[in-house]
């Protein structure tokens, strides 16, 4: 019991693992970090619909689309950013929880923050990609425009600009997309995930 709050942990009867085999593949979550512009969106799409194809259940919970919604409270501040990859990953637990496979997408630049959510989401469950692409190269694609902006003054803690990135010490799988096909970048992804997590 949480003696604090009076709260219970309650235990279901049907567990992951026979989720898992109702689904007929394990559950993990794939976590990519990179700069913004760096391909993260891309691969999460391509990796999603290559699960797809092979009848895997995924799903992609991503910095845009959370901050719009569940995290709509949150800034860019370094608090605001530890609290957003601390909530995405206890997601990503449920997910996994719930037998379905997670590509995780975020900036999720601090180090910190990246060991909090393989521990809530558990080390075993936790594949993390390096989305490499050198900043150079993200800023050329600037996408969004976000860098141009920020480079004028009008984006505050932009990552990359004026706001730091922590090169991942340890990450499973290294992509950078830099002069690769979408194509190239994903084979990258998922020979790892044949050699070393897909069976039950
Ligand atoms: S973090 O650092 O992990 O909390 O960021 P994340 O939740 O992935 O959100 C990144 C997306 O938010 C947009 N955006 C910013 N990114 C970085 N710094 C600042 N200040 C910022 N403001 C808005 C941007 O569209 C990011 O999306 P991606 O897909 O990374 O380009």
């Amino acid at each position: 019991m949480n003696q604090v709050n009076h709260l219970f942990q309650q235990n279901y009867s049907v567990t992951r693992k026979e989720r898992e085999e109702l689904n007929g593949h394990k559950s993990f979550t794939i976590w990519f970090s990179g700069l913004s512009g760096s391909g993260k969106s891309t691969l999460a799409a391509a990796l999603d619909q290559w699960f797809y194809k092979r009848q895997i259940r995924s799903y992609i919970t991503d910095g845009d689309n959370t901050r719009l919604h569940l995290n709509r409270d949150l800034d860019f501040s370094r608090e605001g950013r530890k609290e957003n990859i601390r909530r995405v990953a206890e997601v990503a637990r449920l997910f996994n929880d719930a037998g379905v496979v997670v590509i995780s997408s975020f900036i999720s630049p601090f180090e910190e923050d990246r060991i909090a959510a393989k521990s809530i989401v558990g080390s075993e469950n936790y594949i993390e990609v390096y989305i490499a692409t050198p900043l150079e190269t993200c800023i050329q694609r600037d996408a969004k425009g976000l860098y141009a902006k920020a480079q004028k003054g009008e984006i505050s803690d932009f990552t990359g600009i004026n706001s730091p990135y922590e090169v991942p010490l340890s990450p499973d799988i290294i992509v950078d997309t830099t002069d690769k096909s979408i194509e190239e970048s994903l084979e990258t992804i998922t020979n790892w995930l044949l050699e070393n997590k897909l069976h039950i």
